[in-house]
């Protein structure tokens, strides 16, 4: 998703932009921009491309590009494809935009302008706000916002300078995230902390409909009304070396081998006389028990783990919970109200789909729980209740540590609930609360032990085609397996119920489509083998993820990763891991962009 940086201050803000717009890498772009006040006007650079073609550019071409007040940007596409011209800043010499979201109503706007005499130059909604507020501008930037902000529908966070002013940056945010940070005698904005984490800690979160204005290095925000507001400034406690590599090749990584911490951090303060506690977010065992239905509704791995979610809180607190794709609960008008509970699943809260499902759940009646990284998101902002997930910033676009951590979450949701329902004793609750504090431990074990998935990366390089197969809640780990082979080694995968393999799809078994069996359940082990042995009987390759206390004969599998045991419940919490390295080994021996897939952004903010 598009990522907006400004700064205000003393420095050359140039090299501030372009190193800030680096930090935002990770949300996927395919262009990227910097205006900035230079010699008594507006001077922009932009480029389709990467920030190093960015830089380029600037070198050849501009520069003479050199001041202390400037915006910047990059862009992944929606209105218009990658090209020079469609890249932001938008605007003239008077008025230079950037912006994140999508305009719904632009090309109601653009035939307005259009009558009145603008022509356009790119494909974007985004040139239409720009030439809106040249539309409006009467020498008051304030009056003028305020007039476009009435007009425009949509998601947006914008950051906008105007030549009269030389030293301040406007911008503005709806639904789309937008930070204002504060440093000594400078001011930024930015899509995300990691930005302006190398200049200050300190930062704001501007809220919906606010106006912030960074002038001369100070910032000053305003509701829509233009009263000055008296925010809580908030400090970051994210170091530069948690957003960065850590000595790993990828974040991705990285970020598979922070998992025992992110799960220790997560669970540990949740847990009071050794069963789960979640009354700090307002959730407790009571109000808990008392929802009718549960629905957890999510998009991509953070859906996934709603899908382990389902199982464990029915097979434990035996209440109905329904999974869905939030792109589609949103316009499948669901029977949903008071007394249900909706769980917003999400790493980055920021997720469009997700978030409106969450507010149609809200308009609806129902209680809603956002279980989110990103603290300050929108999607937590939003809801009722929330679980904050403290994996630390995910930066591959591959999510891997944020799934672990919300899985972790829905095992500590279901034991209360279990435990609140009168389903189980307190014995059983506090005994399964501590196998899931054994499992950082377990899991380190595994994370150590990579080499097998390394090998079997190489027995699946060259393959095209491949399918994971599971019953139970090896199902749901087989679509996460499946989802992230694909997004990053670019190798088409079907995760398949592996009852369902016969009814059809077995037909597609040859020798070059191996299949990833996951039979970690002891009371369906057996019933997998069964599907195992078919494929192996057709020829085709298996390769079995299994506890490693299983018998496995050559009839069944041609590869073995073993796990260590824990409860048959609990086994999601390790069985993931070897998924993400068979992932991640495959995707590095292809030479693909492990941390940047293509057509991918880590935040998707449209819908
Ligand atoms: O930020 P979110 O958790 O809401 O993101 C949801 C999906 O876009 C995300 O999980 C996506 O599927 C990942 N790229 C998968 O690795």
């Amino acid at each position: 998703m598009c990522g907006i940086v400004g700064y205000v201050g003393k420095r050359d803000c140039t090299q501030i932009l372009l190193d800030s717009l680096s930090k935002l890498e990770y949300r996927g772009y395919d262009s990227a921009g910097i205006a900035v006040f230079s010699g008594g006007g507006i001077k922009t650079c932009k480029t389709m491309g990467r920030i190093a073609d960015l830089k380029e550019k600037i070198n050849s071409e501009c520069s003479d590009l050199c001041g202390s007040c400037g915006i910047g940007h990059t862009r992944w596409a929606t209105h218009g494809e990658p090209s020079d011209v469609n890249s932001h800043p938008h605007g003239n010499a008077e008025i230079s935009i950037v912006h994140n979201g999508i305009i719904e109503n632009y090309q109601k706007i653009k035939d307005f302008l259009i009558k009145r005499g603008y022509v356009f130059e790119s494909q974007t909604d985004t040139e239409t706000v720009a030439k809106l507020l040249d539309h409006y501008y009467d020498g008051d930037p304030m009056e003028t916002i305020r007039k476009v902000l009435g007009e425009i529908e949509g998601s947006y966070a914008l950051g906008i300078i105007f030549k009269d002013f030389p030293d301040r940056i406007y911008a503005v945010r709806k639904d789309s995230p937008l930070i204002v940070g504060v440093g000594e005698d400078e001011a930024f904005i930015a899509s995300d902390v990691p930005a302006i984490l190398k200049y200050t800690r300190d930062y704001y979160l501007l809220e919906q409909d606010e106006i912030a204005v960074l002038d001369n290095g100070k910032a000053q925000i305003y509701d829509k009304h233009g009263a000055l507001l008296e925010k809580e400034l908030k400090t970051a406690d994210w170091d530069m070396e948690a957003a960065e590599k850590g000595g790993y090749e990828h974040f991705m990584l990285k970020e598979i081998n922070e998992q025992p911490d992110a799960i220790r951090q997560t669970i540990s303060p949740r847990i009071s006389d050794g069963i789960p506690c979640f009354e700090e977010c307002g959730l407790t065992a009571e109000k808990l028990a008392a929802y009718r239905n549960i629905f957890v509704v999510a998009c991509g791995t953070a859906m996934h783990a709603g899908l382990v979610g389902k199982y464990v809180i029915e097979k434990l607190a035996r209440i109905p919970v329904t999974v869905d794709v939030a792109s589609e609960f949103r316009y499948r008008d669901p029977i949903i109200g008071e007394g249900d509970l909706v769980i917003i699943v999400s790493q980055s809260g920021e997720t469009a789909d997700s978030l409106e499902a969450l507010k149609l759940s809200k308009r609806r009646g129902a209680q809603t729980l956002a279980i989110v990284n990103v603290v300050g998101s929108s999607i937590a902002r939003e809801a009722d209740m929330v679980i904050y997930t403290h994996a630390g910033p995910e930066i591959s676009v591959a999510s891997t540590k944020a799934y672990s951590v919300q899985i972790a979450v829905f095992y500590m949701l279901a034991f209360l609930l279990a435990y609140s329902r009168k389903q189980i004793s307190l014995e059983e609750c506090k005994r399964l609360t501590a196998v899931l504090e054994s499992v950082p431990e377990k899991l380190g074990e595994i994370l150590k032990s990579e080499k097998t998935c390394q090998f079997v990366a190489s027995q699946l390089v060259n393959s095209e085609n491949l399918l994971y197969i599971g019953r139970g809640l090896d199902y749901a780990l087989s679509m996460e397996g499946s989802l992230k082979l694909k997004e990053i080694s670019y190798i088409h995968s079907e995760s398949y119920a592996a009852g369902e393999l016969k009814h059809g799809t077995i037909s597609l078994v040859t020798e070059s489509m191996p299949v990833i069996a996951v039979a970690t359940q002891h009371d369906l082990f057996e019933k997998t083998v069964s599907n195992a042995k078919e494929v192996k009987a057709r020829g085709g390759k298996v390769i079995i993820v299994t506890q490693e206390d299983t018998e496995v004969g050559d009839d069944v599998a041609d590869h073995k990763i073993g796990l260590p045991s824990i409860d048959d419940l609990l086994m999601p919490m390790l069985t993931v891991a070897p998924l993400q390295l068979i992932a991640y080994y495959t995707s590095v021996l292809r030479g693909n962009d492990v941390d940047k897939p293509r057509n991918l952004a880590k935040s998707v903010t449209v819908e």
